[in-house]
């Protein structure tokens, strides 16, 4: 492998329906040896726990695991459960996972983790103002940066947009179920794309997640003040954000 080992994480992204995974090459973002397996999200803790290990299974031993997570993390430990068993919820996801992976793990909130992946190596790479990044996807994830520093989660597709949470207006999980046009969600998702700029006045807002490939058929519809880009890391962004997590963590202890 001409990559160096010292630059080598682990990334972990549990998605609503895939766990992904992947050798990240820190130095580049590059990404090798991807794995994937269904996210058994509402299943109990030892199930997700399990397919975890095996998403990790076959990587090199002893690297440290970046785990994006879809929930609050605050000192590794889950504190909310919007779209996994709310079991989950108090419990130690770093504590445990280490335990099983027997490898060093960093957990980090899922959208904090694509928003590091981009800031480093994708769409906001230099970007020093405020950024907002939202991934789109079962829920609405996001990422706020200001001065190329994230602050942490920030859970703003839980905010009430005209009496509705932003994640149950526009994500696209809500698309599919009501079977609405491009257009018909594009509106949705401009109403919430403007409350959240009205209340933090991002210069630049970056929209990640699998229905990104079809950005041409919903960007021309949207409306905004702050310019808009589509992730570069694209279904991605977790992965590698997640793996990169590790190092900023080993960074902060030392
Ligand atoms: C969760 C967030 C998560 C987002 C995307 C939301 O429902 O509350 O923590 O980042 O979904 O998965």
């Amino acid at each position: 492998m001409r990559n160096n080992r010292q630059n080598l994480r682990i990334g972990v992204d549990v998605g609503g329906s895939s766990i992904k995974c992947a050798l990240v090459d820190l130095a580049s973002g590059e990404r090798l040896e991807r794995h994937s397996v269904p996210t058994p999200a509402q299943g109990s803790i030892e199930r997700m726990l399990d397919a975890i290990a095996t998403a990790v299974d076959g990587l090199p031993a002893g690297l440290p695991v970046g785990l994006a997570f879809p929930s609050v993390i605050t000192r590794g430990v889950v504190r909310t459960a919007a779209h996994v068993n709310r079991d989950w919820i108090g419990r130690p996801l770093e504590r445990l996972a280490v335990e099983r992976l027997a490898r060093p793990v960093t957990a980090i909130n899922d959208a904090d983790a694509a928003g590091l992946g981009e800031q480093r190596y994708g769409a906001a790479r230099g970007e020093r103002g405020t950024v907002l990044l939202l991934t789109l996807g079962t829920g609405i994830g996001s990422a706020l940066f200001t001065g190329g520093l994230l602050v942490p989660n920030t859970e703003l597709g839980h905010l009430e947009v005209d009496g509705v949470e932003a994640e149950l207006r526009a994500a696209p999980r809500i698309k599919t179920e009501r079977g609405w046009s491009y257009e018909e969600w594009s509106a949705e998702l401009n109403r919430v794309i403007s409350r959240m700029h009205a209340l933090l006045w991002p210069e630049l807002i970056i929209l990640c997640g699998g229905i990104t490939d079809d950005a041409d058929q919903f960007m021309p519809h949207l409306r905004c003040e702050a310019e808009l880009r589509i992730g570069a890391l694209r279904a991605e962004a977790g992965v590698v954000g997640a793996a990169l997590a590790t190092s900023l963590a080993a960074a902060a202890e030392a």
